[in-house]
């Protein structure tokens, strides 16, 4: 009896184990998920959810998980309840998901027709330096994510401003790296605060949009590791970022998105990374290489994807897509390109965001309002932080209600709201008013306000391009002008001069722009001049006789509102440059090196990029980085350099703090950058004149003073070698530099590294 039921047994376990060899995928289709699986529990660490449901897993079902399944979604696994991730672009504000922008902008379509809030340029929100403001727009970017039932937000981006004329420089947070990584840092808190996915974009070096899918960018290791890395870098180590998106072009002969030393080396194991990659829309070219280089999901997909390449377009210009498709991924796993271990780490980082953002236990619906007015609060206060008063002669502005009768209103940017560039970034708002609405608004009934165009806007509208109307428009411009109390004259480009996928053809403003302020200044010497762009221009036609000048960048919906309020003095103007402004392209760093030959580009200024460069080679900027003017003064006194030693468990924690006092000596209440700078004049290599360590936006009423404090750490001192491969601070004697702006600098001091 024993034997033979021993036997029967052994047949049985016999019987099982043959089947689940011999058919392990159907073997697994079948068997229901129990309900009580670990992987269904939210009290389940997450590490053991994605480890359960991985192993429920078949190869088929991971290989699907490695694609989009439409333009905007990745691809769900039913039988396991794994959601699609819907995602939405940005980075600012909540963009159309309907497909290419051929669809997303065309206003007839209805897939068009979502609106969301539109916050201000990220060089806008980076004119601010307000870290605490930055994470409040995350914060409602991601709520309005949510109310429209999305998942992810294709943002921040957080490539470098190297060239004035790069197409997307708006996007970005400016030239600096630190300043860079603490923004992006903010953005992806917000973000991640409402459970909603950010995308840290787009790694790596993507700093000029001119043949964006085929230039290959030549770049030195030290240059990557002080320039080009530390907005990424701190976006994982600091902002446990869950996903990055990887750039379109090639970085020193590879492709990013294949690129096995950038995604896995450095991102993965280097930087820490254990969230998913996701490719550029259409920038893959090849299965099992791109599969273990270390990219996660390929974007987009499905049959919106198939569409998209048979209209031709897309591989004319470079794109390359369905690559990682289950059958080419299925295919490569048989043919033992790709093993089960690589396709098993990717898809449990897409499974980990999907655990650790709560989108698998509380999906988004929709369905809650979006353009609230809190939503709307932050980005009028985004607009009015981020407007830099560049020029103030004679105290012009704020313009005085009660002296003045009438104001002309000019330019091509002043009746129009131009609140973003062009590209997959911009974002259709559901309101948004141009600067003259809100003059008008704010002058009242006892100011007469007259607009005039004064030229048309390039390109935008022919009949306005011809001599005779260009003629006529200026010569009305004049002629208000010169019966007003004051001119203002909105300047600036629109989405057809500066966007995604090209560059700026010029530094210089679009055809007539310059000929317009000069004649308005020479019919107005009280003109103030406002600059409505992401790039930096060339102001050297006019500006020795402009007495105010205004940057407003692309403020988003609410850049009218804020122009107004700075105009008028209801605000006062506390934004500082991000980018330092060039006299001329031909003074800027990159030039000479820019686009590139043969579709390379080398990145032969290396680090001094920016004020580095400017700085330490002695050009002078028209105007530098840092720098903002405001209608109150500050005073910087008492700097002081403190060693502090901590011990915090065994470990002894090394830094210095600087404190300082600022004052405001003016006669408003004002809120003042002070900005930390580190001059290294020891080094065995050489090193920019001052690098950006430190800020801090104080608020400050009149008469108060406050004291501001940073923290300087080994890092903050140290360089990149390329010969160690490794960060190192040389011991030695470091200035550090308190400022206005990088050439107005207030308070020096020394501290000593020891070892
Ligand atoms: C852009 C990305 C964007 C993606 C999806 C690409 O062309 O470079 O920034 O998120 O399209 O629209």
């Amino acid at each position: 009896m024993r034997s033979v039921s021993s036997v029967s047994c052994f047949c049985l376990f016999a019987y099982l184990l043959v089947a689940a060899t011999l058919l392990p995928s159907a073997f697994g289709a079948q068997a229901p998920v129990p309900s009580d699986a670990p992987y269904k529990n939210p009290a389940t660490p997450v590490e053991a959810r994605v480890k359960d449901l991985l192993g429920r897993m078949k190869t088929e079902e991971k290989a699907t998980m490695l694609s989009g399944s439409g333009w905007m979604e990745s691809a769900p696994v039913e039988r396991l309840g794994i959601p699609a991730i819907k995602m939405a672009d940005g980075p600012m504000g909540v963009r159309s998901w309907a497909g290419s922008s051929a669809i997303t902008n065309s206003v007839n379509n209805p897939a068009a027709k979502i609106t969301a809030t539109s916050f201000p340029s990220g060089v806008a929100m980076a004119a601010t330096w307000d870290t605490e403001l930055v994470q409040q727009e995350g914060d409602a970017i991601g709520q309005e994510v949510r109310a429209l039932g999305r998942d992810m937000i294709l943002g921040p981006t957080v490539n470098i401003n190297r060239v004035p004329l790069w197409g997307r420089n708006f996007e970005g947070y400016g030239e600096d790296p630190y300043l860079s990584a603490r923004l992006g840092v903010a953005y992806i808190k917000g973000v991640q605060g409402q459970g909603v996915i950010p995308s840290l974009k787009h790694f790596a070096a993507n700093n000029e949009e001119f043949e964006r899918h085929r230039i290959d960018a030549h770049i030195d290791d030290r240059t990557m590791n002080e320039i080009y890395l530390p907005a990424f870098k701190a976006g994982v180590q600091e902002g446990h970022v869950w996903t990055v998106m990887s750039a379109y072009n090639l970085l020193n002969g590879v492709h990013c998105g294949e690129d096995a030393w950038l995604l896995t080396d450095l991102l993965k194991k280097q930087f820490g990374f254990t969230g998913f990659v996701i490719s550029d829309w259409g920038s893959t070219y090849s299965t099992a290489p791109t599969v273990n280089a270390g990219m996660d999901l390929e974007m987009p997909g499905g049959e919106r994807m198939r569409n998209w390449m048979a209209t031709g377009q897309p591989q004319a210009a470079g794109n390359g897509a369905g690559w990682l498709t289950a059958d080419k991924v299925m295919a490569a796993v048989k043919a033992g390109e790709i093993h089960e271990a690589q396709l098993n780490d990717n898809v449990s980082r897409i499974l980990r965001v999907i655990f650790e953002s709560g989108l698998f236990d509380h999906p988004h619906p929709g369905g809650g309002e979006v353009d609230t007015p809190e939503e709307r609060a932050v980005a009028l206060k985004g607009a009015t932080e981020g407007i830099v008063l560049l020029k103030n002669a004679g105290s012009l502005l704020p313009l005085d209600v009660t002296k003045i009768h009438s104001i002309a209103v000019i330019g091509p940017n002043a009746a129009v709201a131009r609140t973003g560039g062009g590209g997959s970034s911009l974002v259709r708002p559901k309101q948004a008013t141009a600067p003259l609405d809100w003059i008008k608004e704010r002058a009242g009934d006892a100011i007469h306000v007259r607009f005039e165009l004064g030229v048309g806007m390039e390109g935008e509208d022919p009949k306005l391009d011809k001599p005779e109307a260009r003629e006529a428009e200026l010569k009305a411009a004049v002629d208000a002008a010169a019966k007003a109390d004051v001119a203002v004259v909105v300047v600036g480009r629109y989405p057809k001069l500066e966007g995604e996928g090209f560059d700026v053809k010029t530094m210089d403003l679009p055809a007539g722009q310059d000929e317009l302020i000069s004649a308005v200044e020479k019919a107005n010497p009280r003109t103030v001049v406002v600059l409505n762009t992401g790039d930096p221009v060339t102001m050297t036609k006019w500006l020795d006789a402009t007495p105010a000048l205004l940057d407003m960048w692309y403020g988003g919906q609410e850049g009218g509102k804020a122009l107004a309020a700075i105009l008028f003095g209801d605000a006062n103007p506390s934004g500082k440059l991000p980018v330092s402004l060039p006299k001329r392209f031909e003074d800027s760093p990159a030039f000479g090196n820019y686009p590139g030959e043969n579709l390379r580009v080398d990145y032969s200024e290396g680090i001094y990029v920016g004020y580095r460069y400017f700085d330490t080679k002695n050009v002078e900027p028209a105007f530098p980085f840092g720098f903002g003017l405001s209608y109150t003064t500050f005073e910087y006194s008492n700097l002081r350099v403190i060693h502090a030693v901590t011990k915090s468990g065994t470990l002894k924690y090394e830094h210095d703090m600087v404190d300082l006092d600022v004052k405001n000596t003016g006669g408003r209440d004002g809120a003042e950058v002070v900005e930390l700078y580190v001059h290294d004049g020891h080094s065995k290599i050489d090193r920019p004149a001052h690098e950006l360590k430190g800020f801090k936006r104080v608020e400050l009423k009149v008469g108060e003073t406050k004291k501001v404090q940073f923290d300087l750490d080994r890092a903050a001192l140290s360089y990149w070698s390329p010969e160690k491969k490794d960060w190192v601070a040389e011991p030695g004697k470091f200035e550090v530099q308190v400022a206005a702006s990088s050439r107005d600098i207030r308070l020096k001091g020394t501290l000593e590294l020891k070892r």
